[in-house]
């Protein structure tokens, strides 16, 4: 841990340096604390621990040194007071809803959010008296209206997936605040790295860190940052009785993340616009969508709001789903699967995957046309990229 202000240092800099308090064995990488428990010097240290009264590790569902440097650094990266990492980025926003919301509450939600997170909140929250209602992601009135006096809860996902649309973070940060509700920002797509939504008046920020902050496809984990009382307290005491905590193999790998965090979205962000802009001349490509591309209707966002514009894009390929499936299946180099955030390039047909549980209808309404792919684009050279999807296109 340097025991320089973190107002001096550069975003890259505290991404690799913050949360390791060396130990005595001067280790000069981050140790992995494998154990369940810890021992007291005596039985009144003990009694103080668990009454609270003095800090310390008592047991690993809720104190671990590895974890607590991950949470710490996080922390920092995103501006907030306080981090809980969780044992995924489903497991993140259960216990923030859990944390933060009774019977009775209600949630208004961008109409484009990660699926399992809608059935979440119809499927189970609900039947805990917490109802949820969707607005289209980018209208600020139709949030506006929406609004009702049982609201507490704003939550969204900029931009979204797969069509990359941007909310102004900002706008309905003021909205939220001025009708009393909290505005909670999934920032899975952009990491700190990219956008920082406390910076911006959000309340909360989500992660799934098996995305980005992983890097590299390898661990499932999560995480919630904000206040002291909300986080530190609220969202901290239900993972502490209820458990969905993250293993501390799992924090190293993402502390491992978090240094080549900032590197790696300007490469992404780098690779994705040269893509983007490749796709756009492509006679088979019938429309784009990546907010880096001045055709995006939300371009204005990047520069101001989002640094870049991120690794993720999607087109709309002439001929509908057999010629979107031709062209995945025609691909060689990349990986078709639903993850994102590797350093590997994945191809997803989202209608008859991610939002294949929706009805057709509902997938007209979120606008995911038979058509539609979605590349997460990684680090692999630009090139071979687009030789494989010309592999693809040649297909047709
Ligand atoms: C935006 C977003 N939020 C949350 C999640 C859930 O994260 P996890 O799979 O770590 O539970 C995902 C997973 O794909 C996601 O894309």
């Amino acid at each position: 841990m340097t025991t320089i202000d973190p107002e001096e240092l550069d975003f890259a800099t505290l991404a690799i340096r913050t949360g390791h308090r060396r130990t005595d064995e001067q280790e000069h990488s981050e140790p992995i604390f494998a154990t369940s428990s810890y021992v007291f010097r005596s039985a009144a240290e003990a009694a103080a621990r668990f009454a609270g009264d003095a800090p310390g590790n008592i047991y690993s569902r809720f104190t671990n040194p590895t974890v607590r440097a991950f949470e710490e650094r996080l922390a920092v990266l995103e501006g907030g007071e306080c981090c809980v990492a969780t044992a995924s980025g489903m497991a993140a926003i259960l216990t923030t809803c859990l944390g933060l919301l009774q019977s009775g509450d209600h949630i208004l939600a961008s109409r484009s959010i990660f699926g399992s997170t809608t059935i979440l909140f119809d499927k189970y929250l609900s039947r805990f008296g917490i109802k949820t209602r969707y607005v289209p992601l980018a209208d600020p009135e139709a949030w506006r209206v929406a609004i009702r006096p049982e609201t507490r809860m704003l939550f969204l996902e900029s931009p979204s997936n797969p069509l990359t649309e941007m909310a102004d973070i900002r706008q309905l940060a003021e909205l939220a605040h001025a009708r009393g509700c909290l505005l909670v920002v999934d920032n899975c797509f952009c990491t700190p790295a990219l956008q920082r939504p406390l910076a911006l008046g959000a309340d909360l920020v989500i992660h799934s860190a098996t995305k980005y902050l992983d890097g590299q496809g390898r661990c499932v984990g999560g995480a919630v940052v904000g206040d002291r009382q909300r986080v530190g307290q609220e969202v901290f005491g239900v993972l502490r009785t209820t458990g969905p905590t993250m293993s501390p193999f799992n924090a190293w790998v993402f502390l491992k993340g978090l240094e080549t965090l900032d590197l790696r979205m300007q490469a992404h962000s780098r690779n994705a616009a040269l893509l983007a802009q490749w796709l756009e001349v492509q006679p088979a490509v019938e429309r784009i969508f990546y907010p880096g591309l001045p055709s995006h209707p939300q371009h204005g966002l990047v520069g101001t709001q989002q640094r870049d514009g991120g690794g993720i894009l999607a087109f709309e390929v002439r001929g509908g789903q057999p010629a979107a499936w031709r062209l995945i299946d025609a691909t060689r180099l990349m990986s078709i699967t639903a993850n994102l955030g590797d350093t590997k390039t994945t191809i997803t047909h989202p209608a008859t995957t991610t939002h294949g549980r929706l009805s057709a209808e509902e997938r007209r309404r979120a606008g995911i046309g038979d058509g539609l792919i979605r590349i997460a684009v990684g680090l692999e050279a630009v090139a071979d990229i687009e030789a494989d999807l010309a592999r693809g296109f040649a297909a047709l």
